[in-house]
């Protein structure tokens, strides 16, 4: 970890995902969270405000310290208790269908193991449980795609691991989710990183 992972990213990120129309999207699915909440990659804390008084409690994991003491300054603005754990998403120290409600936003582009945390993900959330997710990824625009291939080595370098070519829809899917609710499209900014894939996934009981 060097020092402008430590210092400067962190406060880039948190800038970044504070733009109007990403507090807009937070507040379209956040706010729809019920019962015992996990959020995965809570980052500097950003969808805290946007919970709603139907939640019992609020889990947020992120390997960051950074981010996570930024997250833990935001927690007295939730609704109800919040709890920061500095893990991954791909080993979440939960019970099996231990959690109501997932939320994961802008975090499914950065996880190494995108489809081990989705198993441990899925393993958590109660069977017929909602798993709400805004994600940035892979555009549909044969031109934009191929600049996010070209961007993506350079990319992930300053962004943390950020990929620009998941998709995931894709990846929700093939982890076993349902998904009855699916929107993409592009979001005002740089067509290679604005293209949103948003909705909210099940679990099959
Ligand atoms: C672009 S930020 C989004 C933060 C936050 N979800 C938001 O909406 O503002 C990506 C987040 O993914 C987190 N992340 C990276 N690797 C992760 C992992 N293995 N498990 C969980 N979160 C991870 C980062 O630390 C960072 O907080």
């Amino acid at each position: 970890m060097g020092f402008y992972s430590r210092h400067i990213l962190p406060k880039l990120i948190d800038k970044a995902c504070r733009q109007p129309p990403m507090q807009a999207l937070r507040s379209r699915y956040v706010t729809r969270a019920t019962g015992r909440v996990l959020e995965i990659g809570i980052g500097s804390g950003l969808n805290l405000p946007h919970y709603s008084a139907d939640v019992a409690s609020i889990t947020g994991l992120d390997p960051a310290a950074e981010l996570t003491v930024m997250a833990a300054a935001r927690a007295g603005d939730a609704a109800a208790p919040v709890d920061l754990l500095q893990v991954s998403g791909e080993e979440i120290p939960a019970d099996d269908a231990s959690y109501d409600t997932l939320v994961c936003t802008w975090t499914l582009c950065s996880i190494p193991d995108v489809y081990g945390a989705l198993s441990e993900m899925h393993r958590v959330l109660k069977p017929g449980g909602s798993f709400f997710f805004i994600e940035h990824g892979q555009s549909p625009d044969e031109d934009v795609h191929r600049w996010q291939r070209r961007l993506e080595p350079f990319w992930k370098k300053i962004g943390g691991g950020c990929h620009l070519t998941r998709k995931a829809d894709d990846l929700i899917r093939n982890a076993g989710f349902l998904l009855p609710e699916l929107e993409a499209g592009y979001e005002p900014g740089p067509r290679f990183a604005a293209y949103m894939t948003h909705g909210v996934a099940v679990r099959p009981t």
